[in-house]
């Protein structure tokens, strides 16, 4: 389990949504909460994802002693597919007719947890700090992404699109192993046409332009069924030392 501490107007809207996501497998878990009011201070319990973030594996990957360790392009599907399930969840509630959909609105690669798996870790979308429920009104809300920003953020509104701009910006780092989205957003020689495709759709400047997040998991496995998931390039995800 892990502990984080936050002011208790944030908490609450964290709090709020995500006692509302009732464990989708691809979002993380919160465990427990204990709101202090005189100190205006939360304390959020969530599981603990022994894999660490996104970012940490690509600490792992770019610092081997022997210089840096591209990671394996059939897991880099899987955790795209796994990003493109969760955000699908936040948005339509899975097809729930009644769901209020979600915004996470900071999706970035310190946000994306890891936990052991079967074919690799799977993905944990956690830190629900910036997110937004869409019947409240997300016109104008604030988002905290930095290095991931997309366009709109300066510009326009932010809607489902802009967790898909998120999901691409994870994918893209993942593929360089760096911690900020490459000028010429490209996911480098190493990889497929197909998963250079499926990350620029994510990519789009205007947000218009890119793939709608419900679309998103159908498009990923049109696209992977194509790509030969066999080959021994690169190398599995490098687990973190215990
Ligand atoms: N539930 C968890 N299980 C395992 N590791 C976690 C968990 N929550 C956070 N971490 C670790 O803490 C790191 C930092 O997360 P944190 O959300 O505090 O900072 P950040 O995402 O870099 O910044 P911020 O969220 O404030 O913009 C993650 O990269 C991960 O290594
Ligand atoms: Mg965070």
């Amino acid at each position: 389990m892990t502990i984080s501490f936050v002011l208790t107007g944030v908490a609450r809207g964290e709090l709020n949504i995500m006692s509302h996501l009732r464990g989708h497998t691809n979002t993380i878990r919160l465990c427990d909460s204990m709101i202090r009011e005189p100190f205006g201070l939360a304390s959020v319990f969530t599981e603990y994802c022994h894999w660490g973030s996104c970012s940490d594996l690509i600490d792992r990957h770019s610092t081997q002693p022997g210089g840096a360790l591209h990671i394996r392009e059939s897991w880099l599907w899987q955790a795209f597919k796994q990003l493109a399930a969760a955000i699908n969840y936040l948005h339509t509630g899975g097809g729930d007719s009644s769901w209020a959909p979600i915004l996470h609105l900071d999706l970035k690669p310190s946000n994306v947890l890891l936990t052991p798996g079967f074919a690799g870790p799977n993905i944990k979308v956690a830190d629900f700090g910036s997110a937004s429920c869409i019947p409240r009104g997300i016109i104008g809300s604030q988002t905290f992404m930095g290095h991931y920003a997309p366009p709109e953020r300066y510009f326009y509104s932010q809607g489902t699109f802009t967790d898909v701009w998120g999901v691409g910006a994870v994918m893209i780092t993942l593929c360089q192993l760096k911690h900020r989205i490459p000028r010429a957003k490209s996911v480098g020689w190493k990889y497929s046409g197909a998963l250079a495709d499926a990350v620029k759709w994510c990519l789009y400047d205007h947000h218009a332009m890119r793939v709608d997040s419900r679309n998103l998991s159908r498009l990923l496995n049109g696209l992977c069924a194509h790509v030969n998931m066999n080959t021994t390039e690169g190398v599995p995800p490098i687990p973190p030392i215990c």
